[in-house]
């Protein structure tokens, strides 16, 4: 996988399983929050999965859209925009109403020190979505931080493990946006499915990513510095 465009290709081609799908799925999908960096590929597979499927269905993409590059690859995919802060008042109000929902809003980085807009935006604002859209269908990303840490070797957490109550901002804010749209869907009867990952999405982001660029840069002691800090024990030098 060599270049960006094959990437992309890769990742916006639908299956034949998938234009199945699609077909199933009654009423059209709009996504929350889709300028950032999986919303485009997703969004853009979803209208190709739609399109090979020969079927008629909206996909509606709403985002500030801070980067142009994202709103004008979407619009060139025949998906619909919207361009707004969800954050401010009445927004929400203004779009279209749509049966299935796909809310992709978060806000991680920058949390230090601007603790109380992550709340804002991570548990503030399902609140309002749960309650705008409580006849649609909610599909709410999440984040495996959720969990917290465990050591690297006893093979990660699991859908069952309890969640972490002893981590900072940005996590109890995520959790505070599973909890919301929880809250919703007992309160409206919504159906919400809560989607949790943990740094991942394609090659250019995530941890195949960081180690790869250390192994590139030669730079091991920066992926034995990654290894030890995260998982707060030395990396072994030779792995199971
Ligand atoms: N990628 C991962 O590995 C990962 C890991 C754990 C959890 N997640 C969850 O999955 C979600 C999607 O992942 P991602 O990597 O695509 O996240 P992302 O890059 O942060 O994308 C979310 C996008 O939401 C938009 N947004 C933020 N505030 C908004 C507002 N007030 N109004 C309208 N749009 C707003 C932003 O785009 P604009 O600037 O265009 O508004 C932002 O880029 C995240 O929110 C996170 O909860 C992802």
């Amino acid at each position: 996988m060599w270049t960006e465009e094959k990437l992309n290709n890769l990742m916006t081609t639908p299956s034949d399983a998938l234009a199945e799908d699609v077909k199933k799925i009654k009423g059209d999908i709009m996504i929350l929050g889709a300028g950032g960096k999986m919303g485009p590929t997703l969004a853009i597979l979803a209208k190709n999965a739609i399109k090979k499927a020969n079927i008629n269905k909206r996909v509606i993409a709403v985002s500030r859209f801070s980067d142009s590059i994202a709103r004008n690859v979407l619009e060139s995919n025949d998906v619909e925009i919207i361009a707004c802060d969800l954050m401010e008042e009445g927004v929400l109000d203004k779009l279209p109403d749509v049966e299935n929902i796909i809310y992709m809003v978060g806000r991680k980085f920058g949390t230090v020190g601007d603790e109380i807009l992550s709340w804002g935006m991570n548990t503030w604002l399902p609140v309002e979505v749960a309650k705008r859209f409580k006849k649609s269908n909610i599909l709410a990303f999440s984040t495996g931080g959720v969990y917290g840490l465990t050591p690297v070797f006893d093979g990660g957490s699991i859908e069952t493990d309890s969640i972490s109550t002893t981590s900072g901002d940005y996590v109890m804010s995520a959790v505070g946006r599973e909890r919301m749209f929880q809250f919703g869907s007992e309160k409206y009867g919504t159906k919400v499915f809560l989607y949790r990952l943990t740094y991942a999405i394609d090659l250019r982001y995530g941890v195949i990513h960081d180690i790869a660029t250390s192994v590139i840069n030669d730079n091991l002691s920066l992926s034995k510095h990654h290894f030890s800090t995260v998982f707060g024990r030395e990396m072994p030098t030779k792995l199971p």
